[in-house]
């Protein structure tokens, strides 16, 4: 069995041909740790934001490093002391590097991967349902009945939003441009507005809890949606704070850290039939640059997925 493994890895800030595909040595688990043996690697934006230097301030990394948070694969090998897993159990979760084809992390990171799903459709799942929950419902606070706007309903965090929305029983309102809107309504959608067509602020009002999943675009729109009292979560853009007080709107930042209960929730839905995942777009790991470039386009429908 071979010893090394192909990786991407980023050696200083820049664009998407900083990511170069490399041999390095396979990693060994250690005390609580599983090697997995990687079969696909979500794509999150944030990655090629960190790679492009955007993120520093508040994410720095030591270089070289290699992208990836979201993952699905086989356990390959067991470090000391885990038993929660056994070799060959097929599972998805967060990990640290995952555009290669072996990562090791933190057995407690993984749950086991429901049957019916892929491993792509596995690896679309970890960091998008995770930053929907919180923004939902452990910031938001959102309960059944309320009103809530999922703005960039259609993206890799915004399809469990709407999702997990309707699950709670409030009343959801997503945006999308025309090719998205029918995939937003059948997510459960009650309400799906073009923003290419419609300002979304002239039809939307009195909400409750916005998801702002688009950034400083749409948070202008997004405040004026809400009532006094409503509260936003947002993903990818810092709150104008003093803005937002001055209407009684509580506005914060998500981060949207890894949770495993989380994640076994979601997992529980999906089996139960209630949670769809959807993968974008699949590129293989050698086309990481091409998975980039894609992605920060910043339009489409799914998470965008690299096959190892
Ligand atoms: N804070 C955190 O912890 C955290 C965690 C995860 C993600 N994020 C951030 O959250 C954002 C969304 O992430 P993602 O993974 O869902 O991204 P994504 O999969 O790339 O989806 C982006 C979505 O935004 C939609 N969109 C673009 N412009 C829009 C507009 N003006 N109005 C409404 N929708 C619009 C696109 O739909 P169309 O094709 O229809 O335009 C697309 O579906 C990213 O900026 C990401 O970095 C933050």
């Amino acid at each position: 069995m071979s010893t090394t493994m192909s990786v991407i890895r980023v050696y200083r800030y820049g664009g998407p041909e900083e990511l170069k595909l490399e041999q390095q040595p396979r990693p060994e688990p250690q005390e609580g740790e599983v090697l997995l043996r990687v079969q696909a690697a979500g794509v999150n934006p944030l990655e090629w934001k960190i790679r492009q230097g955007l993120a520093k301030d508040f994410m720095p990394v030591t270089f070289p490093y290699t992208p990836g948070d979201d993952v699905a694969g086989i356990i390959e090998g067991l470090g000391p002391g885990v038993t929660s897993f056994e070799v060959g159990q097929a599972v998805l979760g967060r990990g640290n590097g995952t555009y290669a084809e072996y990562i090791t992390a933190p057995a407690e990171a993984f749950v086991l991967k429901p049957a019916a799903l892929s491993f792509a459709e596995a690896a679309s799942i970890p960091v998008g349902v995770t930053t929907a929950w919180r923004g939902l419902f452990d910031e938001g606070e959102l309960e059944a009945g309320q009103r809530v706007l999922i703005q960039g309903a259609a993206g890799g965090v915004g399809l469990f939003a709407v999702q997990l929305a309707k699950w709670k029983g409030a009343y959801v309102i997503g945006t999308a441009s025309t090719a998205n809107l029918e995939f937003v309504r059948s997510l459960g959608a009650d309400e799906v507005v073009d923003y290419t067509t419609t300002p979304v602020e002239s039809v939307v009002k009195d909400v409750d809890l916005v998801l702002e999943g688009v950034g400083e675009r749409t948070m202008r729109s997004s405040l004026a949606t809400l009532k006094p009292g409503g509260k936003l979560s947002s993903l990818a853009a810092l709150p104008p704070l003093e803005q937002a007080q001055a209407r009684g709107i509580q506005a914060k930042m998500i981060a949207a850290h890894p949770s495993r209960s989380i994640l076994q929730a979601a997992v529980q839905l999906i089996e139960e039939w209630r949670l769809k995942v959807s993968v974008g777009k699949t590129f293989p790991l050698a086309e990481a640059r091409q998975a980039h470039e894609y992605s920060q386009r910043g339009h489409g429908r799914g998470r965008v997925v690299l096959l190892v």
